[in-house]
């Protein structure tokens, strides 16, 4: 049974090492902007001890945007627990949108997000080639083996 509850400080030393181990850092470059996820607001999903996602976004404006997503432990539901808890969360505060960039390079995650009622609203071109300037470590070459240089938004509107 996926059990769901926001991060606490506690959850940081385990959260640090995912990140770590999928984004190169602990900190994530989007759009030029430089975020440290254990700063931000964010949930966590379990499934058991060993079996770990965590979601964490930022609300500016009245868009919710989504910065990190990941999942230790794939295909159990976990993903789709902490997308949809981040969606509700916005609706709630009355967000315009929730919105995520993600990767070109990243065809699991654009089949994901899509299969959960987001769109793709936007490429900003060699937009990776840009955070790489920040953070040297963004390869260039990334999953399936397609040059990683661009980044692309997708959305979910709740309100117009
Ligand atoms: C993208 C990511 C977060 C998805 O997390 P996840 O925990 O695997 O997500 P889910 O388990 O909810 O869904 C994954 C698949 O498993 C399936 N699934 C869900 N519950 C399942 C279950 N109990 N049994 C079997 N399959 C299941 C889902 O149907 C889904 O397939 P679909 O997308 O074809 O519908 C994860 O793959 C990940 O961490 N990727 C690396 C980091 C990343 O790319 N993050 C996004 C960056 S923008």
């Amino acid at each position: 049974m996926i059990q769901l509850r926001r991060i606490t400080d506690h959850d940081l030393p385990r959260l640090r090492q995912i990140w770590k181990k999928n984004w190169g850092d602990e900190f994530i470059v989007v759009r030029g902007v430089v975020y440290h996820p254990d700063n931000l607001e964010g949930f966590i999903a379990y499934n058991g001890p060993d079996c770990l996602g965590e979601i964490t976004y930022v609300i500016n404006n009245g868009d919710c945007e989504v910065i990190t997503l990941d999942s230790d432990c794939e295909g159990q539901g976990l993903g789709t627990k902490l997308i949809n808890a981040v969606v509700e969360e916005a609706r709630k505060q009355g967000c315009r949108r929730v919105f995520l960039i993600t990767t070109n390079d990243n065809l699991h995650a654009l089949g994901f997000y899509q299969k959960r009622g987001f769109a793709l609203v936007g490429i900003h071109r060699g937009a990776v080639n840009e955070s790489r300037k920040i953070k040297p470590g963004i390869p260039l070459v990334g999953m399936n083996n397609i040059p990683l240089r661009d980044e692309i938004e997708l959305e979910i509107v709740l309100k117009v």
